[in-house]
């Protein structure tokens, strides 16, 4: 009976149970793929992998022939295949709003098809251009995290002559969310990459400015106190050498007196000497792009047939920049790099040409200033001339009248000291002189020392009796006899012959009484020279000590009380001047500070 025994309920079961468990093993692939494609999206950055992994389980997974990614170009309405999994890679460009899949990046709803030639929505276009025969087809929306349609995910030809199942669809949903999220990080992380990039390179580009402008402000800085040529080619190269890390830096520059060229090499492992030497127009590296206006970039300089000889190492590469002047080069900077360090290169001319323009503009103001300094000390030569042979009349004056009395005297021993006064007179124009002669040559030096009071007046006491001579004017000089003061004898001389003279001039021939004293007051010398004449006429009384300021007297130049106020002010003094109907009186204050061991003693002291 066993034949006959019911054969209903067991094959039934049987058929479930194999229907359980085949879902069940799909179902168990499908988790493993799912947890395959999840562990990878964690792990691998590569986009077309990760998108290559799905797309190869989706077909394995819901057993189509082929699957296919869109991705939507938003700027263009476009979507473009970007993988193709089971078939040929080509690119697909279809516009949204067209085909199956154009159709769901418009909707954002999938869509199931049976049969794609009964379908009005497919387009034969790409079965005819490839020879492929679609039947079947899925298509659903990939959506990113914040719900945007960012592409298609597409499968088609399911195995086994079917349509896909409710079951595919879930799979697709579930692939295309991973999918998403692997594109959407990507680009995050695309995005992220390329903004840091950005910052990184604007911070370099900041950086770089900042190390330019900081160079510029230093080198700015150390022309505008060079004193010469030399101290301005040395800032430069230092502080160029040190930005850039080369070497050793040169410069190449024609003389302003001669025109010729000189090249000045700043070598940073002896930074204590600039080395200098002549050089043709057009020699060395410096000499050819002065010569031919633009830079000279030598990337390897051994054996480099435009060296110069003997530089003090390993010459590697070379870049020189010539230095424009008004209307040519008016010479070259280089920098020099030696074996070992980085060679010069393209990017160091930006650097370079800055640095020459700066230098160039130093090198034209340092000649123009040079030159207007020559100007105005010639100005002042002038000047200072017309002072000198302003006061040459009292060494004059001093001469001839012992001339007159020499010629009187029989006596030879007064002969004898006639002469030795005229010969003290030609002492005194020489030292002007030689006080005209260190001015040209930019040296202008008091000759402070100490000075004994009585000695000194009594000097000054003969020489203006000897101007007095036959004047009626009472000469009262008054000074105590110890007192020792300093100051430049010679120069105070002069002053006080300057003022004495005026007093005399304004007594004119009424005569009258000059007074000449001279006192300590606390720290201060005061030299007082008063007369009785009719004082300071009151048009020159606000501007009397500005040179060629005169009045009331035939011959005068104005120059005298200039030359007075001069010296005074020589000496750190000041000068003040009281004017009556009763006369006038000038008195010279000049500072006293304590005598240093190291000072000169008085002459004739012992
Ligand atoms: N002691 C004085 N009494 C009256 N007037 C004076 C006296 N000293 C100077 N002056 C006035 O000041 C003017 C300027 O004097 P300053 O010595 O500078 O030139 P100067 O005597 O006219 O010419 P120079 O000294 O060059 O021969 C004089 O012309 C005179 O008018
Ligand atoms: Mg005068």
């Amino acid at each position: 009976m066993s034949s006959g025994a019911p054969p209903a309920k067991a094959p039934l079961g049987d058929e479930s149970a194999t229907r359980l468990s085949e879902q069940l093993r799909r179902e168990r692939r499908v988790s493993h793929a799912l947890r395959e494609v999840g562990t990878a999206l964690g792990s691998t950055l590569d986009l077309d992998d990760l998108l290559e992994l799905i797309l190869s389980k989706l077909t394995d997974l819901v057993e189509a022939d082929r699957a296919t990614l869109y991705l939507l170009d938003e700027a263009r309405n476009d979507l473009v295949s970007k993988l193709v999994a089971g078939g040929e890679v080509r690119s697909i460009r279809m516009k949204v709003g067209h085909g199956i899949a154009g159709l769901v990046a418009q909707s954002g709803e999938p869509i199931r098809v049976e049969d794609a030639y009964r379908d009005t929505r497919f387009e034969r276009e790409w079965d005819l251009l490839t020879g492929y025969r679609t039947t079947s087809m899925l298509a659903a929306p990939l959506r990113n995290h914040v719900g945007r349609t960012i592409g298609v995910l597409q499968v088609l030809n399911k195995k086994g002559g079917k349509g896909f199942s409710d079951d595919d669809e879930a799979i697709l949903s579930a692939l295309g969310t991973q999918a998403a999220v692997a594109i959407d990080n990507s680009r995050l992380v695309l995005s992220l990459i390329q903004k840091n990039k950005q910052l990184v390179d604007t911070k370099e580009q900041l950086e770089r400015k900042f190390r330019e402008l900081s160079l510029l402000f230093e080198l700015e800085r150390a022309t505008a106190r060079a004193q010469s040529i030399d101290e301005l080619a040395r800032a430069t190269l230092e502080q160029m050498t040190r930005a850039t890390e080369a070497r050793a830096g040169a410069l190449l520059l024609a003389t302003e007196d001669t025109g010729d060229l000189v090249e000045r090499l700043f070598d940073r492992d002896r930074p204590e000497s600039l080395a200098r030497r002549p050089v043709k127009a057009g020699e060395g590296w410096l000499g050819a792009a002065m010569q031919a206006g633009e830079p000279l970039l030598v990337e390897d300089a051994a054996g480099d047939p435009r060296a110069l000889a003997a530089y003090p190492f390993d010459v590697a590469s070379v870049l020189a920049i010539p230095l424009e002047g008004e209307n040519r080069s008016i010479g070259a900077l280089a920098l020099l790099t030696t074996t070992g360090e980085r060679r010069l290169g393209d990017a160091d001319t930006g650097l370079l040409r800055l640095v020459a323009a700066n230098v160039a503009t130093a090198v034209r103001l340092f000649n123009a200033s040079q030159a207007r300094e020559v100007g105005e000390r010639l100005t002042s030569i002038g000047r200072l001339l017309s002072q000198v042979i302003h006061d040459f009349k009292t060494p004059m004056t001093v001469i001839s009248g012992h001339a007159q009395l020499m010629v009187d005297a029989d006596d030879r021993t007064a002969r004898q000291e006639h002469v030795e006064l005229i010969l003290k007179q030609f002492d005194v124009l020489s030292a002007m002189q030689r006080e005209v002669l260190d001015f040209a040559r930019g040296k202008s030096a008091l000759f402070v020392r100490r000075v004994y009071m009585k000695k000194f007046f009594a000097e000054l006491e003969g020489q203006i009796r000897l101007e007095i001579e036959g004047m009626r004017v009472e000469l009262l000089v008054s000074v105590d006899s110890k007192l020792v003061a300093r100051f430049d004898e010679a120069r105070v001389a002069r002053a006080l012959h300057n003022l004495a003279r005026n007093a005399i001039e304004a007594m004119g021939e009424h005569g009258g009484r000059l007074e000449i004293a001279a006192e300590l007051r606390g720290q201060e010398l005061v030299i007082r020279v008063a007369d009785s004449g009719p004082g300071i006429p009151a048009e020159v009384e606000g501007t009397l000590f500005q040179s060629f300021v005169t009045s009331g007297k035939r011959g005068g130049t104005g120059l005298g009380l200039a030359i007075v106020k001069k010296i005074v002010e020589e000496h750190g003094g000041r000068i003040d001047v009281r004017s009556s109907e009763r006369g006038a009186t000038f008195e010279l204050f000049l500072p006293q500070v304590p005598a240093t061991a190291a000072e000169p003693r008085p002459e004739g002291a012992r």
